[in-house]
């Protein structure tokens, strides 16, 4: 070893120990006759003394070590006289008697510290740099600890971790494929899994019981701070259960990790919530319920006023945002900006300020007597103080609208606070949803759920209106994870292919593997996944997860530092069988 111990050990009780250290070279100072620097390692960082009236030579070294330079020294621990409280090595220094450079560094092209100067771009080009902050690399030391402790409570739980196949056949549905041309195979081509849900859903077949896997999984989508290309599932599985026993299950799973690596008990059970009631109330399947500000729909309250917009109008829904009476013309024109921002796209926003005096002002009160505005402020729970502010339209248009309003009210009051975590089950999906462009129904989970058995007969008559046995786990208003029970019938499969517009030429063609071993005795099993990126990033306080990825893409699915996407040579394409087709550039 070319160390006794590392940067971030050594406390008063080693005063006088001997010891050896290597690291880089965080910083260093000249003072009168001696030379400070800080060694920084992965675990934290000691600081060094040189002293030119002991040994000039070594002091000299030491004042020319640049940033980065990589040392090991050997010195004897010492209690510093000037203590640094902020460092949990700032009792002591290290009197440096011998050192020696290990490899030089070019200047870091920004500072590696935790308020870097380092724009975004900079600092993913030079990743392996960036990594070296405190900040980042304890996300990863997160990441980690999820990963670890999620194997130790699956494990005692039975979960198998049995890898599956990152070449795999490409089957449409959900997102778009990365694909691989096969060499050996001309003109045929892998895709990357989306998701490993059929091979686990096989692994069950098999009667493996339960299955996880931490996968790595792709999908070519239009990127967001919460997605990216490739990303990672902890993907679970089990067989002979139900609904209740999977959320069960994972519930457990969260508990234990909120336990074990956040140190937060959740004294109640999660709250559960259907996709309708998280449409109607809060505006989309992913409510962020660390705050009430529920919809409250006022439609019949406002009709026979002569108010064009509320009157043409399906849908009057109000939020009552508590003690905002005092919001300034400013304020709300700023909010009415944000609901007309095209992706949000309302036409304009109405307000009612509850005045703390009873009295009521609106933007409405030309059309709308007080007396009727107060019906509005009594069925919204308003009290002396309250805003409300209220969007219309087509009824899931302005709920959808109206979800981006409440979250921008609950960023401006203060409610959406990062420490605090309020997970909830979203249960009782559809089991479709109707494309109105490709006028077809495609799976809202996937084509494997399982239809609500209570609703089987309305798969003939009324397919709209089935529900899913499928849930989604939504911590903070965002989507942790997703699952459900999968058909194990492979009559009600292939009713489900049909109804999803496949024929069976093409449901044989793409998943004919799968229907093929539900002749097989399979077992009834259900499972979900959750996004582990999207699990560190929560724990982290994070707003994107490409902090808590070691090596991210960007958002046009670039990894900026080893230039990847890249052109490969005509070679490559001809031992592959392709030929470019790219379209000409102006
Ligand atoms: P689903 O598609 O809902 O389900 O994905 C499960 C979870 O994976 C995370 N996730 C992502 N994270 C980062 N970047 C992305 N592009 C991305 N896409 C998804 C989310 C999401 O909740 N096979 C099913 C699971 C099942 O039914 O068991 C599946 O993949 O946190």
């Amino acid at each position: 070893m070319l160390r006794s111990c590392t940067c971030g050990d050594l406390r008063i009780d080693n005063v006088s120990q001997e010891v050896t250290l290597a690291g880089w070279v965080q910083k260093n100072r000249k003072m009168g006759g001696m030379t400070f620097v800080d060694l920084r390692d992965r675990y934290g960082v000691t600081q060094l003394v040189f002293n030119n009236d002991i040994n000039a030579e070594l002091c000299e070294q030491a004042n020319k070590l640049g940033r980065e330079y990589v040392i090991q020294v050997k010195g004897v621990v010492s209690e510093r006289s000037n203590k640094n409280p902020n460092m949990p090595t700032g009792d002591i220094e290290i009197i440096v008697s011998d050192m020696k450079l290990l490899n030089s560094s070019a200047v870091p092209p920004f500072t590696i510290e935790d308020n870097t100067d380092g724009g975004d771009d900079i600092r993913m080009q030079y990743r392996y740099l960036d990594l070296r902050r405190n900040n980042v690399r304890s996300n990863m030391e997160l990441r980690h600890k999820i990963a670890f402790e999620t194997r130790r409570f699956l494990d005692a739980e039975n979960f198998l971790e049995v890898e599956t196949p990152i070449l795999i056949k490409s089957t449409p549905e959900g997102a778009r494929d990365f694909v691989v041309p096969s060499r050996m195979n001309p003109g045929e081509f892998y895709a990357l899994p989306q998701s490993p849900q059929l091979f686990k859903q096989l692994l069950m077949v098999s009667g493996f019981d339960r299955y996880f896997q931490i996968a790595k999984c792709f999908r070519d989508e239009d990127l967001r701070a919460d997605r990216q290309p490739e990303f990672t599932q902890i993907d679970c599985e089990m067989t002979f259960v139900e609904q209740e026993d999977v959320l069960n299950m994972f519930e457990g799973l969260m508990r234990h990790l909120f336990k074990y690596v956040k140190d937060i008990d959740f004294a109640e059970a999660f709250p559960r919530m259907t996709w309708e009631d998280a449409m109607n109330f809060y505006g989309c399947d992913k409510p962020d319920i660390r705050f009430d500000m529920k919809f409250v729909e006022i439609k019949d309250l406002t009709e026979g006023h002569n108010f064009p917009v509320f009157d043409s109008a399906e849908y009057v829904g109000a939020i009552c945002a508590t003690g905002c009476a005092s919001y300034t013309r400013k304020q709300l024109d700023q909010l009415t900006d944000f609901v007309k921002r095209p992706q949000i796209g309302a036409k304009g926003l109405v307000y009612v300020k509850y005045e703390q005096d009873g009295s009521i002002k609106s933007s409405v009160d030309k059309f709308y007597s007080a007396d009727v505005i107060k019906t509005w402020l009594e069925r919204c729970d308003a009290k002396p103080g309250d805003l409300l502010l209220i969007l219309c339209g087509d009824r899931r248009k302005a709920q959808k609208q109206l979800c981006e309003l409440r979250l921008e009210m609950g960023e401006r009051m203060g409610l959406r606070d990062k420490d605090t975590f309020a997970p909830l089950w979203v249960v009782d999906f559809p089991l479709f949803e109707w494309d109105e462009d490709s006028q077809r129904f495609y799976a809202m989970h996937h084509p494997f759920t399982m239809p609500n058995p209570d609703d089987l007969a309305l798969l003939d008559t009324d397919p709209g209106k089935v529900r899913a046995w499928a849930y989604d786990m939504v911590i903070n208003g965002v989507e942790l994870g997703g699952g459900s029970i999968r058909i194990h019938d492979g009559g009600l499969q292939k009713r489900m292919f049909q109804l999803l517009g496949f024929s069976d030429e093409q449901a044989q063609d793409q998943f004919g593997f799968l229907m093929d071993a539900f002749k097989y005795g399979a077992p009834p099993h259900g499972g979900l996944a959750f996004g582990l990126d999207r699990l560190v990033s929560m724990f982290a306080g994070l707003d994107s997860i490409r902090d808590c990825i070691a090596f991210p893409k960007n958002n046009s699915g670039r990894d900026v530092m080893n230039d990847a996407p890249s052109k490969i040579d005509d070679a490559q394409l001809k031992e592959l069988f392709l030929e470019l087709n790219l379209p000409k550039e102006d």
